[in-house]
């Protein structure tokens, strides 16, 4: 295969670099992946509004989240168990987002820890924050992320239990993959993975173990995720953590104006649309669809940012111009680090940059800042009218 020119054919040849397991930890919805595939889907019925004859020259994608500088709107997405896709992944995720200028979320449940990814950064990144019962552990991550630099904390508030994924269960996904014969054999029929794996010590979830009271060895997510997160979690919680955090706070998971006018009630500096990328609620609609009543409900109080479904830089735009400041991949830059490490997230990151920077001069405009409704094409299908018929 020659270079990927499509997150698409990143995807592919992910597919043949990560162990089973992995691969489909991150190709997977809950339940009938309605809502995952509808997140993909809806953004193909979107039609953009073809220009011509304007000055292309001098182009710009450059705007901003929650005021802070990128070269393109859009941000990695936290993700759970990226060292999984490849060996060190996160700090690897960090890297490219830094050099490419774009923000860097790491997840709570990351294989390597926030420290990890502050030794081998030289930015600020952003931690995900999910919220545990045992609270003197989440001040503790908290901490531990204002040590590191975080510039800003994103709360992810659609986790409270965990969405139920057919396929994770089928194949008995841990970290680091179970000695049963079929994990063997995923692992060992994906040899590059695994002589990477080899190489690093981060095998387990670096935030958590030695961290959490009690947990040594944490395997299995599902069964940390069911013990652990907090079902009680609520708006007062999200004041707590605001003021334990005191600085930039991002609320994840907002799909519903009413609950966009309340999260921006809280004073937080932004929302992201989002449904876990359909893999929480499935049956809800995807995140594009929601946009425009969300944006329409908040108006001006908070800056809304989207995630879920994006796959080209079409697609950032599309989200744009419906009112979102910034968007987040989540899947892409995922299948980027399986097939090529570090590189792949490069090549993920350039493929949406080259993408959203030509469909942006085709709509004739030149400042990314400047995507809005009138670059989209509202008229609908035109259907051919049916033939006359001969008269008798
Ligand atoms: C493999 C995987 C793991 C994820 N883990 C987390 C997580 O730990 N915390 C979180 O807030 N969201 C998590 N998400 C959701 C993403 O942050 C994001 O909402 C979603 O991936 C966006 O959809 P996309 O993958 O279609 O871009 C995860 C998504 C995937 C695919």
């Amino acid at each position: 295969m020659g270079t990927p020119l499509t997150i698409a054919e990143l995807k592919a040849r992910a597919r043949r670099r990560v162990p089973k397991m992995f691969f489909d930890y991150a190709d997977s919805g809950a339940w009938t992946e309605g809502t995952y595939k509808a997140n993909e889907a809806d953004f193909a019925a979107i039609k953009l509004r073809q220009r011509v004859l304007v000055d292309m020259t001098n182009r710009s994608l450059q705007s901003t989240m929650i005021g802070e500088t990128v070269s393109m709107p859009v941000a990695l997405a936290p993700t759970g168990l990226t060292g999984m896709q490849h060996a060190d992944g996160e700090i690897l995720a960090a890297q490219a987002a830094e050099a490419f200028g774009v923000p860097f979320t790491l997840s709570t449940m990351s294989i390597c820890s926030i420290e990890d990814v502050a030794a081998h950064t030289t930015k600020p990144f952003w931690f995900q924050l999910y919220v545990m019962k045992d609270r003197t552990f989440v001040a503790s991550l908290i901490s531990r992320a204002k040590a590191a630099g975080c510039s800003a904390l994103v709360l992810t508030l659609d986790l409270q239990i965990l969405g139920q994924r057919h396929k994770d269960i089928r194949n008995g996904l841990s970290a680091p993959p179970k000695f049963t014969p079929k994990h063997v054999w995923q692992v060992a029929t994906r040899p590059f993975w695994a002589w990477e794996m080899t190489q690093t010590k981060r095998h387990s979830f670096g935030n958590i173990v030695g961290h959490a009271k009690g947990v040594g060895d944490l395997s299995s997510l599902s069964s940390w995720t069911a013990e652990q997160f907090d079902p009680r979690l609520s708006w007062s919680d999200v004041a707590w953590i605001k003021e334990q955090w005191g600085g930039k706070l991002i609320l994840k998971g907002i799909m519903d104006p009413e609950d966009a006018r309340r999260a921006a009630d809280t004073g937080a500096d932004a929302i992201i649309v989002s449904n876990h990328g359909g893999r929480q609620l499935d049956g809800a609609p995807s995140s594009i669809s929601v946009l425009p009543e969300i944006v329409q409900a908040v108006g001006d109080s908070i800056e809304v940012h989207l995630d879920g479904g994006i796959r080209s830089g079409q697609d950032v735009m599309k989200a744009l111009c419906l009112g979102a400041k910034g968007t987040y991949i989540g899947r892409p830059f995922l299948y980027g680090l399986g097939a090529y490490g570090k590189r792949g997230v490069t090549m993920a990151l350039d493929i949406i940059r080259k993408e959203l920077d030509i469909t942006m001069a085709l709509c004739g405009k030149r400042d990314i800042r400047e995507a809005g409704p009138d670059l989209l094409h509202h008229r609908l299908p035109v259907v051919e009218a049916e033939p006359a018929r001969p008269s008798q």
